[in-house]
């Protein structure tokens, strides 16, 4: 918990129910006051709160207790606030803050602004997102916000000091304090507060006024306790916040009784797929809530974890294990399967959070996705034409891929929709799929400098395209390839180096045409697809730190089984065994149109080289482990023609550099790559991995040859594309633990 030190003077928190009494104890306890005076009507409770220690100071009136105050926190009851705010009105000092702790905004301000005349920059509303069924200041309880949210509406314009002020209160009594504006936030909480109570008061009443009431309540199963629990609350106070909500409660139970009445139709009818669509989103929804932004059923967060690697040194690494599936041909399978006729299987499917979120943009796009089982996935494809307007932004979380690809296929579609995802995404640079794609006839808008999130006018027609690729990009590839399936004419897109073609092999297996001509691709639009299977090989990019880990460390023996090597894949190997190492391939086959082969690797001396510029693109994800082989090489490294690491997931260039340094690696950063000289000792060190998986992956293998212990921080998205990866090195011989889990 911050330590923020005596924010205010003099605190005045009006009301000593649940939550005043347990900010004022809070307040308190963090010493974030100098002085905490309550005032209640129920001149028992006021007297308790001195006695338990909960407040300095009772006073006998609002008045009394505002005078001298530079904080004011009203804590009354909703129906209560404008009566209260007339008797603080007048005792109200010059810049002194104003405050609330109600679970509705709009009704707040409103009452403001009918006694102050308009709301003040010195009145920021708020609300804490914690409770109990317990009231009163007996249950009063300083821990009471430890860990929970509160938001803040501040007014446009705010006082800045005021709400750092404030903020830095509430963290100071252990809460995460969000800002959001009052409408918004009334919303939010009418769905994702207000209904629930709603629902669960109404469940319990009707069910209470069934014949067998005795009987239903006697045999009621757990779920019938989970779902109500909520229908104890307090009658006259959710009473009061439904009237004050009005507006937005109504709106929602609109929607859910809506929603509802196409249930009752669907069951009526005996309609499975509506059935399973809505359960099978709304259990992966639930799966992920805690992932999710309150009210936004469909929209999942950054991930908030803050992961941290702790390495030691030494070790060899052996075994015989297989990585997860492939990241591009996971979230392929599933935008393909989504606009195929028919059911597609896919076994293999890589659940990390990149190929989910596509996963869970296409159900929010009314797809129905079966599973992830074990990495089988189902998906009941709608057709090129079916897919349906999400409610919402599509969430695309980390993934660069899935967003590139996402806005060639709905840049044709019959609605509007917005592509958003998390900090590092935001960062990406998205006018390399917008420009061709304005030019196909598209409606895209970006945010400056061509970041997401990107805005997406539904109703265009497109044309076909001829397109020459200024940067070798597969994702700028897929994209235009993806538009091209539903642009009039032919689109066509030239690569100036080779890049992954596992759309045009998928598109191939899905039963439509891509032609081929040297380095061009393309497809005419108008076609449709059908539902196939998919069996998704392991991702090399994973393997490859396995490859590097078992190159470099002393005594190893390592196999990978099913292995993806599609030739525009494995330039990891090619740079592998042109350094020297050994790896041997074993049963070569095909799976579902794509080479998949076992690889045995024993550690070796690795040297040198200038890496073929050739290989750059076909090896694009796996630098950050090669510079690890680099670093353990014999002679000097030199990378060139790999600009594009820059604007990946971090500049993995600059990112890779400035971990290799805090480990006492001297490298010669240049503008398109990196010189390594060989041989170098790595140190003990703590390396920022600033949230990219495959740093943070690289970092955890050179453990395996350095000097002491290693500490890789910000790593939870190595859940992007490589869950299990922890346990996967651990168990091959990597000392690997994590914490803040
Ligand atoms: C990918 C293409 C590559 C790669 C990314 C996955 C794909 O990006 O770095 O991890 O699935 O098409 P670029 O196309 O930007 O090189």
């Amino acid at each position: 918990m911050a330590e923020p030190g005596v924010l205010f003077r003099r605190v005045a928190v009006i009301g000593l129910g649940l939550i005043g009494g347990s900010l004022a104890s809070a307040i308190r306890r963090g010493h974030l006051a100098e002085w905490v005076v309550g005032a209640d009507q129920r001149g028992d409770d006021l007297t308790l709160g001195l006695k338990l220690g909960i407040i300095d100071e009772a006073a006998e009136s609002v008045a009394a207790a505002v005078k001298g105050a530079d904080l004011v926190v009203v804590a009354v009851p909703v129906r209560s606030t404008e009566e209260v705010l007339r008797e603080i009105k007048p005792w109200l000092e010059e810049g002194a803050l104003l405050t609330d702790v109600g679970s509705t905004k709009a009704s707040f301000v409103d009452a403001v602004a009918t006694v102050f005349g308009s709301c003040p920059v010195s009145v920021i509303p708020g609300h804490p997102i914690a409770g109990s069924e317990k009231s009163g200041i007996t249950a009063a309880n300083p821990d009471l916000f430890l860990g929970h949210k509160v938001i803040l509406t501040p007014p446009e314009p705010v006082d800045p000091v005021l709400l750092r002020r404030l903020s830095n209160l509430w963290e100071g009594c252990g809460a995460r304090v969000l800002t959001m504006s009052v409408a918004h936030h009334d919303e939010v909480l009418a769905a994702t507060s207000h209904l629930p109570h709603l629902i669960a008061f109404s469940l319990v009443d009707t069910l209470a006024g069934e014949d067998e009431n005795l009987d239903i309540f006697r045999y009621a199963a757990g779920g019938f306790r989970d779902f109500t629990r909520i229908a104890a609350s307090d009658p006259v106070m959710w009473h009061d916040i439904f009237l004050s909500n009005q507006q937005a409660v109504l709106r929602v139970i609109d929607h859910f009784t809506h929603d509802l009445g196409l249930l009752r139709t669907a069951i009526a009818e005996q309609d499975s797929a509506t059935m399973l669509r809505v359960f099978s989103r709304a259990k992966a929804a639930r799966d992920h809530f805690s992932r999710m932004l309150s009210g936004k059923a469909y929209v999942t967060t950054t991930s908030e974890k803050q992961i941290t690697f702790h390495l030691s040194p030494g070790g060899s690494v052996s075994g015989d294990i297989r990585v997860p599936g492939d990241k591009s041909i996971s979230h392929r399978s599933i935008m393909l399967g989504a606009l195929a006729d028919g059911i597609t299987e896919v076994k293999g499917f890589l659940e990390g959070e990149d190929s989910l979120a596509t996963l869970q943009a296409f159900r929010d796009m009314g797809v129905t996705i079966e599973g992830p089982d074990n990495g089988h996935v189902r998906i009941h494809g709608a057709g090129v034409d079916g897919l349906q307007a999400p409610r919402g932004p599509l969430y695309l979380g980390n993934s660069g891929t899935a967003m590139r690809l996402f806005s060639g296929l709905l840049a044709p579609q019959r609605f509007d929709s917005e592509l958003t995802g998390d900090a590092s995404l935001t960062k990406r640079p998205m006018g390399r799929v917008a420009d061709p794609l304005k030019s196909m006839g598209a409606l895209i808008t970006t945010a400056e400098g061509g970041r997401p999130p990107l805005k997406i006018k539904g109703g265009q027609k497109l044309r076909g395209i001829h397109y020459d690729m200024p940067v070798a990009s597969a994702q700028v590839k897929s994209c235009l390839l993806l538009a091209g399936l539903y642009a009039e004419g032919t689109t066509s897109v030239t690569e100036p180096a080779p890049t992954r073609d596992h759309t045009e092999r998928m598109l191939a297996g899905f039963g439509y045409e891509v032609r081929r001509d040297g380095a061009t691709a393309s497809v005419t639009g108008g076609g449709r697809l059908t539902a196939t299977t998919i069996d998704v090989p392991a991702d090399i990019s994973s393997a490859a730190f396995f490859l590097v880990a078992a190159s470099i460390a002393p005594g190893s023996d390592l196999t990978l089984r099913h292995v993806g090597m599609n030739p525009t894949r494995v330039g990891v190997i090619n740079i592998l065994r042109l350094m020297g190492a050994s790896i041997e391939v074993l049963d070569e086959r095909e799976v579902g149109g794509e080479p998949v082969a076992d690889l045995r690797v024993r550690s070796s001396a690795l040297q040198g080289i200038d890496i073929p510029l050739s290989d750059v693109p076909l090896a694009i994800d796996e630098f950050p482990v090669l510079f690890i082989a680099a670093t353990c090489a014999s002679g000097t490294t030199v990378l060139r023609g790999a600009e594009e690491l820059r604007v990946k997931e971090s500049d993995r260039i600059q990112v890779m550099a400035d971990g290799l340094a805090r480990l006492g690696v001297v490298t010669e950063v240049t503008e398109d790559g990196i010189v390594i000289k060989g041989a170098q000792k790595i140190g003990a060190g703590r390396v920022d991995s600033h949230g990219d998986h495959r740093i943070a992956m690289a970092f955890a293998v050179a453990s395996l040859v350095s000097e002491g212990d290693i500490e890789v921080t910000d790593c939870a998205n190595v859940a992007t594309s490589f869950p299990g990866f922890v346990e996967l090195a651990g168990g091959v011989g990597i000392n690997i633990r994590t914490t803040g889990e």
